[in-house]
């Protein structure tokens, strides 16, 4: 069996705390202090060597392991262990220089330069051979060091680089379709490449999907970033198994990228990794940033498969990449960690320890900020590692969410390629809506593939699920059968795989579950609104909708011209099997959707967390040696929570009322657990429309 996040915790005595350490940048002089000031802050965790390689093999031929040799000696002599990374997402000047053919090459033919990072095509043998060799030496040399605790393979894979258009790519990706459609017949026939004369007769006639003069094959495109997707997933698996042979006793994750990048499909690389791992970072100019911070936790719980995951970086106050990047508000971090926290993170890690003088991320914050030790940051960063240390029993227990969102990278790509009905309609914005709803009611939700087994949860909600594949079509249609609750968005279940319109009407993969049939999709003018019956106002998108067996349980009250009659299906329920099928016609906003997703919810008996004023969040994480229920606090008054149980952490709790303070997060170690949501019940009580 493979080691897993529990044996580094169980390591550690608990959660790991701490963030990437790049001593490279440093004189040797600062090495010490920041191993001494490391211990002052709770750090027990650093990832080191990231961006190490021009360090390590400063000229081709050349390696001097002297510089992590030190480091690893250093933390392991202050009880700081090592979360030790492939530094393979920078390779050096010199191999770019010795391999021009290796750098990465855009849609447009410009072959980029080097002087950043992830300099690379996913596809090079050059790069693999180097990257290869070079993980295969750093793991024999560490494997049995005493720092050592984690593996840290590549760092955000294909966050700058996964698009490669070069002609070492093109080969690639041939060889990647005579893999998967075996004949050139099948290639035509998934791509429909008999629209426009795209017929191919030679296997040496495909490209990847470069500039061309008007829009490009949405099928050739789509499997464009499946191949990119699968390119770099093999170059994780090649670094894996070279870790994994050396120290098959080590752990393995790589740092994944949640909803902040949509290149590489993230539940295929963390089906790879012993621990999962993402990286969150607030958008700044979001009010919302903390239900994104939310949605993101529940994901890395999705693609951990319901178990404990690890934050590999957040920010402990500004970034530097954002068009504005605004400082974080004193105690907004520990706020922003304890959600993690709350939603099953057993690490919580920073980008990074030491704010850099000199680079390109020198207005990044960090733990220990240009400021020092005397600021602000540095402050709550101590504070945060003592309270992390009080907090430690909660390692290892599970959030269990009653409620499923549907999540799918293959969807994301194929809603937002060209030539789609409307330009407006984003994937990001659907799914949003959608669990920000559900964020509101506290309903507590794992954000899961379409593929996932769903039969343990109450209700099932389906975002922006456009593409959605005839045998996932099957796992949600025999869950309504059986009982469950469905919701779909708006243009679900429209396309196959391969983009291909299922046959019939819309929407096809799902038009029997939903009893209904959309006669047309109707998107609006930026400036358009219509309106519902109970005066919602809907934007950017309606449908018309004729029904086959579903009921209007809202109706249109005005349809954009032409549209859907007066009282015309905007939301429906279909009894389907021993279950529900829900669809809404129209994308509504979180406000709207809120009266679904109740009613959605009060049907199939979902309960939430916890009872809490509007702006509360309240998460319950459990396991063997406890309950354990998060209240956070997002609004700017003092609230009061009913609980029952003890407070950790400093949690004022009198007379069963938590107080939690503005900004505030509370800890209860609860008594008996009520059976809200991270208490799955075992059968659905019937409930009423609301
Ligand atoms: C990413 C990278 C880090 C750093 C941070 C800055 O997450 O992994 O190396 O660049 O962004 O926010």
């Amino acid at each position: 069996m493979n080691p897993s996040l529990a044996d580094l915790t169980r390591r550690l005595g608990g959660i790991a705390y701490g963030g990437d350490y790049n001593p490279e940048q440093w004189p040797r002089e600062t090495w010490a202090e920041d191993a001494r000031l490391m211990r002052r802050a709770g750090v027990n965790l650093v990832t080191l060597g990231v961006f190490s390689w021009s360090r390590i093999q400063p000229r081709p031929g050349v390696r001097t392991w002297d510089l992590l040799d030190e480091v690893m000696d250093l933390l392991h002599r202050h009880g700081i262990a090592v979360d030790l990374a492939t530094p393979t997402a920078a390779p050096p000047p010199w191999f770019t220089r010795m391999h021009p053919d290796a750098r990465p090459v855009t849609a447009s033919g410009t072959r980029l330069a080097q002087g950043s990072r992830q300099v690379f095509c996913p596809s090079s043998p050059a790069y693999a051979r180097a990257a290869d060799a070079l993980v295969a030496e750093l793991a024999s040399r560490y494997a049995d060091h005493p720092a050592l605790a984690l593996w840290h393979v590549h760092n955000e894979w294909g966050n700058h680089n996964a698009l490669c258009y070069c002609d070492t790519s093109a080969g690639a990706f041939r060889a990647w379709l005579r893999d998967r459609y075996k004949t050139l017949d099948a290639v035509n026939e998934a791509w429909g490449t008999d629209f426009w004369s795209q017929r191919y007769g030679e296997w040496e006639e495909i490209d990847p999907p470069r500039d061309t003069t008007a829009f490009r094959n949405p099928g050739q495109e789509l499997d464009y970033r499946r191949f990119s997707s699968d390119a770099l997933l093999e170059r994780h698996r090649a670094e894996t198994a070279l870790l994994r042979r050396a120290a098959p006793h080590i752990p393995v994750t790589t740092n994944l990228m949640g909803t902040l990048e949509k290149k590489v499909d993230g539940y295929a690389f963390a089906a790879e990794c012993d621990a999962v791992s993402i990286d969150h970072y607030l958008p700044a100019a979001d009010p919302g940033g903390h239900i994104d911070l939310a949605l993101n936790a529940d994901l890395a719980r999705g693609m951990a498969a319901g178990r404990p995951w690890l934050l590999m970086e957040h920010s402990t106050s500004a970034v530097n990449w954002q068009p504005v990047n605004v400082a974080k508000r004193p105690g907004e971090t520990r706020r922003n960690s304890l959600t993690h926290l709350a939603r099953g993170a057993d690490g919580l890690m920073f980008f990074q320890w030491r704010q850099s003088r000199a680079g390109a991320e020198k207005w990044h914050s960090a733990m220990l900020p240009h400021a020092g030790t005397d600021s602000r940051v540095f402050k709550e960063v101590t504070a945060l590692g003592a309270e992390l240390r009080s907090l430690r029993e909660v390692a290892g227990t599970h959030v269990a969410g009653d409620v499923a969102v549907l999540f799918d990278w293959h969807s994301w790509w194929a809603l937002e390629l060209q030539a789609r009905p409307s330009g407006e309609f984003r994937y990001l914005d659907a799914v949003r809506d959608w669990y920000e709803a559900l964020w509101r009611l506290n309903v507590t939700c794992d954000v899961v593939a379409p593929g996932a087994d769903l039969t343990s949860y109450r209700a099932v909600v389906a975002p922006g699920l456009y593409l959605l594949s005839g045998q996932d079509a099957g796992n949600l249609t025999r869950y309504v059968e059986r009982g469950g609750h469905l919701a779909v968005g708006c243009f679900g279940g429209v396309v196959d795989a391969y983009d291909r319109v299922h046959p019939g009407a819309h929407p096809g993969a799902l038009r029997e579950t939903l009893g209904l049939v959309v006669d047309e999709y109707l998107p609006l003018r930026p400036d358009d609104e219509v309106r519902l019956e109970d005066g919602t106002g809907v934007r950017q998108w309606a449908e018309r909708v004729e029904s086959r067996g579903c009921r209007t349980v809202l109706g249109f009250a005005d349809g954009p011209e032409g549209g859907p009659a007066r009282g015309g299906p905007a939301v429906t329920r279909h009894d389907f099997g021993q279950g529900v099928g829900w669809y809404t016609a129209a994308r509504l906003s979180a406000d709207a959707l809120l009266p679904v997703v109740r009613a959605l919810c009060d049907e199939a008996g979902v309960t939430p967390a916890a009872s809490t004023p509007p702006g509360v969040e309240a998460v319950r994480r459990v396991g063997g040696k406890g309950s354990y229920l998060f209240l956070i606090n997002h609004t700017e008054d003092t609230v009061s929570v009913a609980v029952d149980g003890v407070g950790l952490a400093d949690a004022e709790i009198l007379e069963g009322e938590a107080r939690v303070p503005p900004g505030g997060v509370v800890v209860v170690r609860e008594s008996t657990p009520p059976g809200g949501c991270g208490t799955r019940r075992s059968s659905a009580p019937r409930g009423v429309l609301a």
